[in-house]
C-alpha cells in the first residue's frame, strides 16, 4: 500500500524529545516551546507565535480575538475544512461564503466584495493544498471596509506569495505572514508536524496577549485562580514543540521535497486529458502540500469510482472538501439555506489527492504515476 501521507520523523526530532524526557520538561512550558513559537514565528515574518493544541483550536482562538457581537459576518470559502466555518459560530459570528476560483481551488477572491455587508467584521482566506490565496485583493478590501484577515495557512508551510505586484515594492513574502492574524496546523501529514498542534500568529500585541490568555484558561498575572474571562486548555507541550523545531530546522529540505513531488505528478499526468492538475500561479510558489487531481465528467467516473480503481491497486487516496454549504451540522443550524456553490461542488465530486508525503519515494510515485495511467487510459 502506498500510503496518501507518512511523516519524515528524524534524529534531530528523538534527540529533542529526549531531552525533554531526561530533564523532566514534559508538560506546557519549557525552553522548546519557546523556542518553537518563536522560530515559526520569525519564519514566517510575524512578531509572536502562540502555540496550541492544533489547527482546529488556533482558528478558534483566533476568532475569538475577533471580539465577534452575535450576528456578525465572517467571510470564508465555502471548500474548506469544517474547522473554519465552526470557529466562526462558536464565537456567535455567521460564516459567509464565496465560491472557489477554478484553477487554485483557493477562494474566488472576486466574489468577496458581493459578500461585504455593514455587519462584516473578517475574512477568513484558507491557502488549499499548498497554493496561497491571492491576498491583495483581500487586504485591499479589509482596508476599505475595516475588516480583519484571519489567515488559515494550515495547508502552505513555507508557500510564498508576491505581494504588491506591479509596484516597485513588490516583494515574495510567506504565507501565515499576510493576515492581521493567522494560523497554521502540525497535523501529522503537515510539512512541519509535531503529532498534533497548531499555532497563532500575529504582529499584535494585544491579540497576541489575548491569544495566550485563551489558550491557558484565562488565568491571571498577578491572581491565579480568578478569571475575568472564559477560556480553555488548548495548550501544546514541549515534548510536541521539541518535535516541530526539529522539523523548522529542516523546512527547506522538506519545501524541496514537496515541489519536487509536485513537478514530478505534473510533468508526468499532464498528458492526461480527463484529469485536471494543480496550477502555480506566477504570483505563487506552492509546496503541493497535497497533489490534486479534478476527474474530468468526460471519463464517466467521479473521485469516488477513482479511488475505489486505485486502493484495489494499492494506492491510497483522499476525497477533497465538500463545501460548507453542503454540510448538514451547518445547514441545520439554518445557515446557507438554498445556497449554491458550482465549483466546490465540482471539486467536492470529481476531486481527490494522490500520495504526497514528504517520504515518498521514486519507485512509489512510479507506481502511483503509472496506476493512474493504466486506470485512465
Ligand atoms: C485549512 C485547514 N484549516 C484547519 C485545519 C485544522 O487543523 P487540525 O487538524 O490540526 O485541527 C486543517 C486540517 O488539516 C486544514 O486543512
Amino acid at each position: 500500500m502506498i500510503p496518501v501521507n507518512e511523516p519524515l520523523i528524524g534524529e534531530k526530532e528523538t534527540e529533542y524529545v529526549l531531552d525533554c524526557l531526561r530533564t523532566g520538561w514534559i508538560s506546557s512550558s519549557g525552553k522548546y516551546l519557546e523556542s518553537f513559537e518563536q522560530a515559526w514565528a520569525e519564519y514566517c515574518g510575524m512578531r509572536y507565535g502562540v502555540a496550541v493544541s492544533n489547527g482546529t483550536t488556533a482558528l478558534q482562538v483566533a476568532v475569538a480575538c475577533l471580539d465577534l457581537q452575535p450576528g456578525d459576518e465572517v467571510i470564508l470559502p465555502t471548500f474548506t475544512i469544517i474547522s473554519c466555518a465552526q470557529a466562526i459560530t462558536y464565537n456567535s459570528g455567521k460564516p459567509v461564503l464565496v465560491d472557489s476560483d477554478p484553477q487554485t481551488w483557493c477562494m474566488d477572491v472576486s466574489q468577496v466584495a458581493a459578500k461585504i455587508t455593514p455587519r462584516t467584521r473578517a475574512i477568513m482566506p484558507v491557502h488549499i493544498y499548498g497554493h496561497p490565496v491571492d491576498m491583495d485583493p483581500l487586504i485591499t478590501l479589509a482596508r476599505q471596509h475595516g475588516l480583519r484577515i484571519v489567515e488559515d495557512a494550515a495547508e502552505a508551510h513555507g508557500a510564498l506569495y508576491l505581494s504588491g505586484r506591479g509596484a516597485t515594492t513588490a516583494g515574495w513574502r510567506r504565507c501565515g505572514g499576510l493576515g492581521d492574524i493567522s494560523v497554521f496546523s502540525f497535523y501529522a501529514n503537515k510539512l512541519v508536524t509535531t503529532g498534533e498542534g497548531g499555532m497563532v500568529l500575529t504582529n499584535d500585541t494585544a491579540i497576541a496577549e489575548k491569544a495566550r490568555s485563551l489558550r491557558n484558561l484565562c488565568f491571571q498575572r498577578e491572581r491565579r485562580f480568578y478569571h475575568t474571562e472564559l477560556g480553555h486548555n488548548f495548550r501544546l507541550t514541549n515534548l510536541q514543540a521539541a518535535i516541530g523545531l526539529a522539523q523548522i530546522e529542516r523546512i527547506p529540505e522538506t519545501i524541496a521535497k514537496k515541489r519536487w513531488i509536485g513537478e514530478t505528478y505534473t510533468n508526468r499526468l499532464k498528458h492526461i486529458t480527463a484529469i485536471q492538475l494543480p496550477v502555480e500561479e506566477a504570483w505563487a510558489r506552492q509546496v503541493y502540500w497535497m497533489y490534486g487531481i479534478i476527474l474530468d465528467e468526460s471519463s464517466g467516473m467521479n473521485a469516488v469510482d477513482l479511488a475505489r480503481k486505485l486502493m484495489d491497486e494499492s494506492v491510497e487516496t483522499r476525497p477533497f472538501f465538500l463545501g460548507m454549504h453542503e454540510q448538514p451540522a451547518l445547514i441545520n443550524m439554518g445557515l446557507f439555506q438554498g445556497e449554491h456553490y458550482p465549483v466546490a461542488e465540482r471539486l467536492a465530486r470529481q476531486g481527490l489527492y494522490l500520495p504526497s508525503g514528504v517520504a515518498l519515494t521514486q519507485a512509489q510515485i512510479d507506481k502511483v504515476i503509472e496506476t493512474v495511467e493504466k486506470i485512465l487510459a
